[in-house]
């Protein structure tokens, strides 16, 4: 099917407000080193048929995306990940034209029909993703999407083998291609291989429950290295090792774990994922942005704004989150009026029941919020189901006075630290789950909660609204200073060389 593109260039926020804005001109690391060859699921442009014969061509959704454009814009090298089609779609010439957008040039891989429903939705999005979220309840242990997911990371292997040299650096990226090593090495391809999970992994009581869990540990330990966001989530990958494999040596090099299982070596570290900081602080600061900043506020009759960004997901805790605002305008009803809450949610998986149901609980409650607390001249909660485009959600970013970022469950969460990055004029605040990986970070300087505490959260937006300037200043720099010092760029780098520190340890 030749195909037509309906909307323009949607790429260009991601590639050239960031070219333009970002302040990274040192010397490409593939001058250096290795090419770079990142795998992930998804490519950071995603093709969608609208059954008419037309293509959709949009940027895709989600922290992965916002932290790997920056990395392989930087390293330059190659992308590989699904296009987001179904086969038989004509899709070179978007590729060609989102990879000169980009900087690094992209190689989809496309999935029948069957292996996007039995992959994609069934053992990565209904398997993995509640089990690594601490939601079994969630889970089809469907053995058919077990096998599914065997292929589908056997035809991601052989389509890196395909587009790599064995002088190349394979970056794996996230739960869907957990198998790929194991498969490489399967079709007898020889390659330096990394891994990094960006959601949490799950300690060995919940991993247990898992069919295929050792199957899954053994694949992982054909990596060189294997990367999580926190020493938490290391430490339940090595419980989890240390159970399903027995006789299996460790040996502790400080920054990394070396895990020998008799017959390769993997080493196994924690490496905190984060954003362009200097990207979103550079926007924030242009004019454009404080106009619309300015405007919002105005807009919102310059009540203090109380701001929510989360995909759609039940992880996020969205409904949890309503409920703790309405507690807190109950229990201080003499703030209604004088804040309001702006709910961002981007649309995702919305052929999985569960995301549909937890969309219809947000719905149900922002409507129930605003018909019992609401005014004709005051709306407790603007919520918007949709995607944003940069600038419009970093002028949403400035203009709010709190950020509330409240995942039952987290690798990292980068809204948080795009929010400190966007926050320019040092005088927001924060309230973070303990439950997100950034926690690990930024606990002491944001506000941090526990997300089923309802009382607590609200209590902790009374905190935050009536925290007197200094203290939020003092608490925001700490909080700037350390996304700053704590970029993307240190991520990758950190990861990278620990890349070869593992290699030169003989993993
Ligand atoms: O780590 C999970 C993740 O890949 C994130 O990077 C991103 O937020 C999200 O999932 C995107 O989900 P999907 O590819 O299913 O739309």
């Amino acid at each position: 099917m030749k195909a037509s593109v309906d909307c323009q260039a949607p790429w260009e926020w991601m590639g050239n407000l960031d070219r333009r804005l970002n302040d990274w001109s040192r010397p490409k690391r593939q001058e250096r080193h290795r090419r770079l060859v990142v795998v992930s699921n998804r490519l950071p442009i995603t093709m969608s048929e609208d059954g008419t014969g037309s293509l959709q061509v949009r940027p895709s959704s989600g922290g992965l995306v916002t932290a790997l454009s920056p990395v392989l814009r930087y390293n330059g090298g190659l992308w590989v990940g699904w296009s987001g089609a179904t086969a038989n779609v004509y899709l070179d010439g978007h590729l060609d034209e989102a990879s000169i957008q980009l900087g690094c040039s992209l190689e989809a891989v496309t999935l029948s029909e069957k292996e996007v429903n039995d992959y994609y939705l069934g053992f990565a999005n209904q398997v993995l993703w509640p089990l690594f979220h601490d939601f079994p309840e969630c889970c089809k242990f469907d053995p058919g999407y077990w096998y599914t997911y065997v292929d589908v990371n056997r035809k991601f292997a052989q389509v890196a083998a395909r587009i790599s040299t064995a002088d190349d650096y394979i970056w794996v990226q996230d739960y869907h291609l957990l198998l790929l090593a194991r498969e490489l090495r399967g079709i007898g391809v020889r390659r330096q291989t990394g891994f990094f999970l960006h959601t949490p992994f799950p300690p060995l009581e919940i991993f247990r429950r898992l069919p295929w869990g050792r199957q899954i540990i053994k694949a992982l330990l054909n990596y060189h290295l294997v990367g999580f966001q926190t020493h938490h989530d290391r430490d339940n990958f090595i419980g989890c090792v240390e159970k399903t494999i027995p006789g299996v040596h460790y040996e502790n090099t400080g920054r990394l774990i070396v895990v020998n299982d008799g017959n390769h070596r993997t080493a196994v570290g924690a490496f905190p994922i984060s954003i362009d900081f200097s990207a979103f602080e550079t926007l924030a600061m242009s004019r454009e942005v404080e106009e619309r900043a300015n405007h919002l506020r105005e807009a919102v009759s310059n009540c203090q704004i109380i701001l929510g960004v989360d995909r759609l997901d039940y992880s996020k805790g969205i409904p949890l989150k309503l409920r703790a605002y309405r507690a807190f305008l109950e229990r201080f009803s003499h703030l209604r009026g004088r804040v309001t809450m702006v709910q961002i949610v981007v649309p995702s998986r919305d052929h999985i029941p569960q995301y549909r149901a937890v969309r219809a609980e947000v719905d149900d409650l922002v409507r129930q919020i605003n018909e019992s607390l609401g005014t004709p001249g005051w709306t407790p909660v603007h919520y918007m189901y949709g995607t944003l485009d940069r600038p419009e959600l970093v002028a949403l970013y400035r203009a709010a006075a709190v950020a509330l970022v409240t995942p039952v469950k987290d690798g990292m969460n980068l809204v948080a630290k795009e929010y400190c990055a966007a926050n320019v004029d040092n005088d927001g605040v924060l309230v973070l789950s303990e439950f997100a990986g950034a926690a690990s970070q930024m606990r002491g300087k944001a506000l941090t909660v526990n997300p089923h505490d309802i009382d607590g959260v609200a209590n902790a937006l009374y905190r935050a609204h009536g925290m007197p300037a200094s203290e939020r200043r003092l608490r925001m720099r700490g909080l700037r200073s350390l996304v700053r010092r704590r970029d993307i760029r240190w991520w990758s780098d950190l990861f990278l060389r620990s890349a070869e520190e593992a290699l030169y340890m003989g993993t």
